[in-house]
């Protein structure tokens, strides 16, 4: 049950680009502490991560429920968690026994701050604990699915069955609940599976409500949220993209910002939200390296200019990126190279734009809790901001999306009307094919065969109805020949490798099962349709041990 807790750190530089439609590949920025920051709307619950494996989730399910929710590490302190005047505070899981050596500790003055608490799992044992209750090692653990009985069903269980299903991960039980506290509810190893102190507005439960495994877990929350926070449930798409509006109007007055459009779900979204705040005060730079897919910045410039109106500046620089590609193999320097290239064209660009103050930038919520640790998740990350701008760049920071999960900023996409397509792109790595074509040089040449395939590729895939169960789903093109025969001649052509991947986040994945027929048509017509390719393969190594991409 343990994650590494990796806080956001002020003043990383961050990663604007190469433009990413990847996961979480934004680094911090000046702006990051979400530590010191403001609440993050005028409604919040603040959900106290404890190193839960589930703290992220607990945060998303409130969500959900159109409750904003904002994610603090539990060492913040009660003043911070006071300052943001939360309706309700949710104390996590964790992987300790609230007897270890070093066990995260619970300030009891939180609980005198009159807000409702809801504790959930340690979170739950840590309230029984430091109110007075009896916490101890139980004789076996509970995890996975586990039947409890509803006893008394007062204010958090209203409303629910008697007898249901839910998920526990513990060792450690609540044998008797705090002095004035009722038992709710027991299941076979927790004597005490959940209690509740009205009068002290102290809740806990020691399952978790924010997995699909418990059925009522989702009512659990709403409960909490609803009825004994009294929070409102507005926090929608529309209330943020109004929300948001309203801010940047505020913040840049008749200032003038750009924007470094990717095409990738998270700089539209956060451009076309700027656009829809300031208007033509917005320029969106997209700088068409030459390594994206077959017809990709197409159909970003219709999108934006042509159907949107936004003003956008195109820059073709195919020419500049390729030559200064060319003799380069090693994967490291070619993302050192597109990195350099690409801040070297962005520069000029928005030099050219006189007097932008204000620079767009695509973070998420996940970005900002996971980045700046310098352990665990950001570590493996840490690789993707090669080639971020530089830190004397004069520009103040508008991240629109900050305080959204990726879910979240699909649902504003949507809201604002921007094509499926667009709001459920795949990732897609900054330096774009060039990682793709493998131990070699990415030329035009090689680069057009693994643009005729992978559109081929995505053709099939979207056509099988997979492309959203996928995460990422491309071709890979090694710099190698094989020998093959076609037509009763031998050939020496290229060999196509089809890489597709389910996962959560990327950090884990594993290959997708795809139809054998699929496969079939696929291959065939790669060999078909592409004079140069003679031969697929098909790539079945998950992540670990493999990695996403093969460079
Ligand atoms: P790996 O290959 O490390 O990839 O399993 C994890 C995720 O990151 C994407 N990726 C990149 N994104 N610049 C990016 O913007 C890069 O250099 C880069 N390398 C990998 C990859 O596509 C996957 O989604």
């Amino acid at each position: 049950m343990t994650r590494a807790l990796a806080w956001a750190q002020p003043a990383r530089p961050q990663h604007l680009l190469p433009p990413t439609d990847g996961p979480s590949d934004a680094g911090a920025t000046e702006q990051s502490s979400s530590v010191a920051s403001a609440p993050l709307a005028n409604e919040e619950v603040v959900v106290l991560d404890y190193g839960g494996q589930y703290a992220q989730l607990i945060a998303r399910r409130i969500r959900e429920l159109g409750v904003c929710s904002e994610l603090l590490p539990h060492h913040v302190g009660v003043e911070e968690v006071a300052r943001r005047k939360p309706k309700g505070l949710i104390l996590s899981g964790g992987p300790a026994s609230v007897f270890a050596d070093g066990a995260p500790k619970l300030d009891s003055r939180l609980i005198e701050l009159g807000i409702p608490v809801l504790g959930i799992c340690y979170g739950m044992q840590m309230l029984a604990n430091e109110m007075g209750g009896d916490v101890r090692a139980a004789d076996h653990g509970e995890f996975g699915r586990t039947e409890i009985e509803v006893s008394d069903r007062g204010r958090l269980l209203a409303g629910q069955p008697a007898e249901q299903t839910c998920w526990m991960s513990h060792r450690d039980a609540v044998f008797t609940p705090p002095p004035g506290a009722k038992a709710l509810a027991s299941s076979p190893a927790s004597p005490v599976a959940a209690f509740e102190d009205d009068a002290r507005r102290v809740y806990a439960i020691q399952y978790h409500p924010e997995v699909v495994h418990t059925p009522y877990g989702q009512q659990v929350l709403k409960t909490f949220l609803e009825d004994i926070c009294g929070c409102g449930t507005d926090w929608t798409p529309a209330s943020i993209v109004a929300e948001q509006i309203e801010r940047i109007r505020e913040r840049v007055g008749d200032r003038r910002v750009v924007c470094g459009l990717s095409g990738g779900v998270d700089s539209s979204v956060a451009a076309l939200l700027v656009y829809r705040a300031i208007g033509e005060q917005l320029t969106c730079v997209f700088v068409d390296h030459g390594l994206m897919r077959k017809n990709e910045g197409e159909q970003v410039v219709a999108a934006f200019r042509d159907h949107f109106g936004v003003p956008l500046v195109a820059v073709d620089a195919e020419e500049r990126f390729l030559a200064r590609l060319a003799g380069v193999s090693d994967p490291e320097a070619k993302r050192k190279a597109i990195g350099a290239e690409f801040i070297r064209v962005f520069e000029e660009e928005a030099e050219k734009l006189s007097g932008a103050d204000f620079l767009v930038q695509g973070t998420l919520y996940s970005d900002v809790i996971e980045s700046g640790g310098g352990t665990g998740a950001s570590t493996i990350k840490s690789h993707h901001n090669v080639g971020g701008l530089p830190d004397d760049l004069e520009f103040e920071l508008i991240e629109p999306l900050r305080t959204l999960f990726k879910d979240e900023v699909r649902a504003v996409g949507t809201e604002l009307g921007l094509p499926d397509q667009m709001v459920w792109r795949q990732p897609f790595p900054g330096p774009g094919l060039a990682i793709r074509i493998v131990g070699g040089e990415a030329t035009r040449e090689r680069l057009e065969v693994l643009r005729e395939a992978d559109s081929i590729l995505q053709e099939e895939i979207r056509a099988a109805g997979l492309y959203r169960d996928l995460w990422q789903s491309f071709c890979v093109l090694p710099d190698i020949r094989t020998v093959g025969v076609q037509g009763d001649e031998r050939t020496y052509g290229n060999l196509v490798v089809i890489r597709a991947v389910t996962s959560e986040d990327a950090m884990t994945a594993d290959w997708a099962r795809l139809p054998y027929d699929l496969l079939e048509r696929i291959a065939s017509r790669m060999i078909g349709e592409i004079s140069d390719v003679n031969r697929v393969a098909l790539d079945i190594t998950s992540k670990p041990p493999g990695t996403i991409e093969w460079e």
